[in-house]
């Protein structure tokens, strides 16, 4: 979590910065920060609690002089949401300023060590130890790009740090397990903890590895040093082919409905595989002795689904794990166990850290990922890629969508029948399209008018939808924080059914294979008073509201959740929260 983004060029910095950390926000947004270095007025900076834009209206940003800068959104993990709290944080000497993602383990007995020596501290923050301890290390004598080495060294834990220091035109860097990419400009560099943040400026990026420590200096050269193998080495340089206007809103009030509606196009992409990457993944699967799902949040719930499609369509069970408990699996891995680490972003630390454990047993790894270059992405045996470009919102919604495509084609691959997977993902184009039309989301929004102020929505499915199930409460709950909670049609009577009381509403996945049991299921809250809202090909008596979506059988996982995305944005707005930017959440979860 937190956004950092660093600019050395002949630019004004502040300006970039700032559209960059607007472009980072969803990676963190209670409070943000900008520090610039100018020759003649030296470091100046400006921080505060809140969002990007309404810092920029208190304290104008845009005001900061200086060609060379540094920039933080920050997601709370060490001390309260304040002004002193907010990165950058400088050392005692007010001479180094640092900005940093992720977390410094060791930050306690670091800060004893330099309260012995006379340093204090003024946040809450592990951050604030590494300036200080930067500057501790110079004052034995080192330079600025030594003793950040030689600091950063001392450090546990996971973390992207950004420092300047006063009268020196440099940005040096370092990364251990959170995100980090320079962007190559001419007379100009960028660093950031991802692409978008300097998308409009340059495609052309080198990804940072662990223990990394870069050094962007004032000839606009980039040096990239191996903290392990202790000399320089060279990085390869990529150009992504993600466009600006993929990271902008368009027309739309909100990504979130520009990236639902972009379901039509970005299912096609994913299902757009390519061919040799995708049979050498199938062929893995079928050689493998164990293959193991393994995810977070909405990315492990299309794993469940999934693992569904994988019984009916490959005749195969895998074994599909919440990525935080993925230790708890460790003692069955051998090296002909095959582990599916799917993620968005391929930077989700609970997945990063199950992937790492399996390579200790010499698995093989198979990422199914969205972020080109991400730490999982290159630290897999094989890649396929979501191809939906940068989802900005902090809910997945498009980039859900395209997991399933992908685990389908590859469920049907397997099977031998891949082109028969990729056509019947064709076909979803024209329902797809539909179900994200206009006269679709005016019928919603009459359902959102009628649950905008309940406490309570509870959404069930048999087989293939129980996990649609799972992943609509996650939807509505994480955007319009109304408590919604998803089950298998057959289990609410285990319990659940006792908070069923006069107008309930429960969203009731059907098809025409579970049709007979999950009406049952309907029937069962319906008698106690619940509010029944039907998602099926076909309306039913017992439904209080319908919303069709044609029975594309397997697939249907794909099409039935795209109404309940729409009707959580339109809670969301109705009940007058920002859909993009959930509170407490950020997009990408760097932090265990
Ligand atoms: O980047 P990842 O796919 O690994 O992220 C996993 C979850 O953090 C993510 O799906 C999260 O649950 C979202 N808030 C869902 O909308």
């Amino acid at each position: 979590m937190c956004g950092i983004i660093g600019y050395i060029g002949e630019k004004n910095a502040a300006g970039i910065i700032y559209n960059g950390l607007k472009r980072l926000e969803y990676r963190g947004y209670d409070s943000a920060g900008i520090a610039t270095l100018d020759e003649k007025k030296g470091i100046q900076v400006k921080k505060d609690i809140g969002r990007v834009e309404d810092i920029n209206r208190k304290l104008d940003f845009l005001s900061m002089d200086g060609t060379v800068g540094i920039g933080h959104t920050r997601w709370a993990t060490h001390g309260w949401v304040t002004k002193e709290n907010a990165h950058p944080h400088v050392s005692n000497n007010k001479k180094i300023y640092v900005i940093h993602n992720g977390i410094v383990e060791n930050y306690q007995g670091i800060k004893s060590m330099l309260q012995g020596n006379g340093f204090n501290f003024y946040s809450e923050t592990d951050t604030e130890t590494i300036p200080n301890l930067i500057e501790f290390e110079m004052r034995k004598g080192k330079d600025f790009e030594q003793a950040t080495k030689d600091a950063v060294k001392q450090l546990d834990g996971y973390y992207a740090i950004l420092a300047m220091h006063e009268g020196e035109r440099k940005i040096v860097a370092a990364r251990n397990g959170s995100p980090l990419v320079v962007g190559l400009g001419k007379n100009e560099n960028f660093i950031a903890s991802d692409i978008p943040a300097f998308l409009e400026h340059t495609k052309t990026v080198m990804y940072v590895h662990d223990k990394d420590f870069i050094v962007l200096n004032g000839n606009y050269e980039v040096k990239f040093y191996s903290l392990q193998e202790g000399r320089e080495v060279s990085r390869p340089i990529h150009s992504v082919d993600w466009s600006i206007e993929q990271a902008q809103k368009g027309d739309f009030d909100h990504f979130m409905m520009k990236e639902i509606s972009e379901q039509v196009e970005t299912v096609q992409k994913a299902a757009n595989q390519d061919e040799s990457t995708l049979f050498a993944v199938a062929n893995a699967i079928k050689d493998a002795k164990g293959v193991f799902f393994v995810a977070c949040g909405s990315s492990y719930h299309a794993c469940l689904s999934a693992s569904y499609i994988f019984s009916k369509i490959a005749k195969m069970h895998i074994n599909v794990i919440l990525a935080s408990e993925f230790s708890n699996y460790e003692d069955y891995l051998t090296p002909q166990t095959l582990v599916i680490a799917v993620s968005q972003s391929g930077e989700t630390i609970d997945v990063l850290d199950a992937v790492r454990a399996a390579k200790r047993k010499n698995a093989e790894i198979i990422s199914i990922v969205n972020v080109v270059g991400s730490s999982l992405h290159r630290s897999s045996d094989h890649a396929l890629m979501l191809n939906t470009g940068p989802e900005v919102c902090v809910l997945s919604t498009k980039t859900y969508t395209a997991q399933l495509a992908v685990l389908a084609l590859l469920a049907h691959t397997v099977a031998g029948r891949y082109e028969e997977g990729k056509a019947r993902l064709k076909y979803l184009w024209n329902i797809i399209y539909n179900l994200t039309s206009a006269s679709t989301r005016d019928h919603i929004r009459r359902l959102a008018d009628k649950l905008k102020d309940k406490e309570h929505i509870f959404t069930i499915g048999r087989g293939l939808q129980y996990p649609t199930a799972l992943e609509a409460a996650l939807k509505i709950k994480e955007v319009s924080y109304i408590h919604a909670e998803g089950f298998s049609g057959g289990e609410l009577k285990h319990g659940t059914i006792a908070l069923i009381e006069e107008g309930t509403p429960c969203i009731v996945f059907s098809s025409k294979e579970t049709e007979m049991e999950i009406i049952s299921n309907a029937m069962e809250i319906k008698a106690r008073g619940g509010y029944i809202i039907g998602v099926n090909s076909e309306n039913n008596e017992i439904f209080d509201f319908f919303i069709k979506t044609p029975d594309v059988g397997i697939l249907n996982p794909i099409t039935q959740i795209i109404p309940i995305q729409i009707l959580s944005y339109q809670l969301a707005v109705l009940r007058g929260f920002d859909p993009d930017k959930p509170r407490n959440l950020a997009k990408s979860v760097t932090v265990k």
